[in-house]
């Protein structure tokens, strides 16, 4: 938890355009289980996960990411941060209690890159599929990817350096990596950790409320070459193979979903603490700093945005 009580990334909900091979992908493909539905939406959490759900699907016509929350502590430290936000100048509005199953009441507002944030902090426990007396490393049954958690996002906008000093400044992040261009005068780049993982959430700089993609976790670099056999074995268009990222240090796989939504399967990553220092990336290296192996950008990287 930072200072100013976000505890974590609990959840996102995607846009997608088929509802009913959405969710044969998130549940077959990436092993995520379903654990409500309503007419538009369906829920889904990963098996190492606790609370009710940390991905929503909502059928629509476009796709791309409806919001991205974070859990809060407690509703006092929801309330400071609503103060804090409203100061800030974001527009602001309260999501009622129950307007999403199995959710109390939260906040949602636009941050300076168009995309919209939520913070909530009541949603029921169901707990971590191996339960938690006397756990089995993994319970039985795994489908697909079957990553531990939702892990982070990585959003594109044009104005990250406001966003990255709201983050900062308001909701207490801490920035572990950014990128500037080569005269130090843009920041083109900006990671920004809650918890002690390398990213939470992350932007980069582009058209306004874009999403690059949603990254799951899973333990490690076999587990990232796994996935990518389970992507080709399904027929998923994999945009790149198992590498290794520069920043965070992760290994990584990139694909997609049915609506043209990116995902990755991420594993390992450094840790960081509230101490951690800021690492600086200048845009000439940005090609080693997102694939460290090839050291350039791949083309479709930029332009696949939803
Ligand atoms: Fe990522």
């Amino acid at each position: 938890m930072n200072g100013n009580g976000i505890l974590r990334a609990g959840r996102l909900e995607l846009r997608v355009f088929d509802l009913e091979k959405s969710v044969d992908y998130y549940k077959n493909v990436i092993g995520l289980d379903v654990t409500a539905q309503d007419e538009n939406r369906v829920y889904f959490k990963a098996w190492d996960e606790f609370d009710h759900h940390s991905l929503i699907l909502q059928k629509s016509d476009s796709a791309g990411m409806d919001h991205m929350a974070f859990k809060v502590a407690d509703h006092a430290a929801l309330e400071l941060l609503e103060y804090k936000i409203e100061q800030f100048g974001c527009k602001l509005s309260r999501i009622s209690n129950r307007t999403r199953i199995a959710e109390g009441e939260a906040i949602r507002f636009q941050i300076p890159t168009g995309h919209y944030v939520e913070l909530y902090t009541d949603i029921e426990h169901l707990g971590i599929a191996t339960g938690s007396v006397n756990p089995d490393p993994w319970p039985d049954g795994l489908r697909g990817i079957a990553p531990h958690r939702l892990d982070h996002a990585l959003l594109v906008g044009d104005d990250v350096k406001t966003t990255t000093r709201f983050f900062t400044e308001i909701l207490g992040f801490k920035q572990s990596e950014k990128i500037l261009s080569v005269d130090g005068e843009q920041m083109i780049g900006s990671f920004l950790t809650t918890t002690n993982k390398a990213h939470d959430i992350a932007f980069i700089k582009g058209p306004d409320a874009k999403l690059h993609h949603v990254g799951f976790y899973v333990d490690n670099w076999y587990e990232v070459l796994k996935a990518a056999d389970i992507l080709s074995k399904n027929k998923v268009e994999v945009e790149i193979t198992p590498t290794r990222h520069g920043i965070t240090r992760g290994q990584t796989v990139y694909f997609f979903d049915p609506s043209g939504n990116r995902n990755e399967a991420f594993a390992s990553g450094y840790m960081t603490y509230a101490d951690f220092p800021t690492i600086t990336w200048t845009e000439d290296q940005i090609g080693a700093g997102i694939f460290y192996h090839r050291r350039e950008l791949v083309e479709s990287f930029n332009l696949a945005l939803t």
